[in-house]
């Protein structure tokens, strides 16, 4: 490890990674339980899917910056879970939430596009009857899935470095002194 590897993340990168968990997460239960239990005729279930939009809107802005310090500011050396798989593993998970988080981006911005959905928001053309016309709405499903398992993955690999390896590995992705 050189001398210059930092020992934590840096704070920009905490409340980064922090309120991207925070906001994934209600993203992944609007879009899971929420949305496909208001009936299309509510009035509700337009202002959802608006907030829907707007977060997804917000993750992906936090997630190009989160690419940008990638590249430009040093992280800490890469986790040892204690064995190589594990960190092959941990490692590929973190390349796969980019790939994901880009994938469901991508699709809803499609949806937004194929649906019309300024028109939906602004009252002018009616909810859609079924998403499933548009093609991106598949892979916004399917990616969806994908990344609630790997969300598991990641949150049971935090409890196992706190609990097992106890590590506090916890701690690079807090404040703290450098
Ligand atoms: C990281 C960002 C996002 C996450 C985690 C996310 C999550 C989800 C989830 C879990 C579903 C339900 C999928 C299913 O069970 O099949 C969903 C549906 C949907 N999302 Fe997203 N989404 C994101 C971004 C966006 C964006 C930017 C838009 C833009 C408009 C969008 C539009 C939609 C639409 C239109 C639906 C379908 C609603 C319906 O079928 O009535 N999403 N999303």
């Amino acid at each position: 490890m050189s001398e210059t590897t930092p020992k934590r993340y840096t704070p920009v990168h905490v409340v980064i990674h922090w309120l991207m968990a925070l906001l994934v997460f209600m993203m992944l239960g609007v879009g899971k339980f929420a949305m496909p239990s208001v009936s299309p005729q509510d009035p509700q279930k337009v202002m959802l899917l608006q907030s829907h939009t707007y977060i997804g809107a917000a993750i992906t802005i936090l997630l190009i910056v989160r690419l940008i310090l990638k590249f430009t500011t040093k992280s800490p050396a890469p986790a040892d879970a204690g064995n190589a798989f594990l960190n092959f593993v941990g490692k590929a998970v973190h390349v796969l939430f980019y790939i994901l988080l880009i994938g469901m981006a991508i699709s809803g911005l499609g949806m937004y596009q194929l649906a019309n959905l300024p028109a939906v928001f602004s009252g002018a053309q009616a909810y859609p009857p079924n998403f499933f016309d548009y093609l991106p709405r598949n892979g916004h499903g399917l990616l969806s899935w994908v990344l609630l398992v790997l969300v598991l993955l990641h949150v049971g690999a935090a409890l196992y470095h706190q609990f097992i390896r106890k590590d506090n590995l916890i701690a690079r992705m807090w404040f703290g002194k450098s």
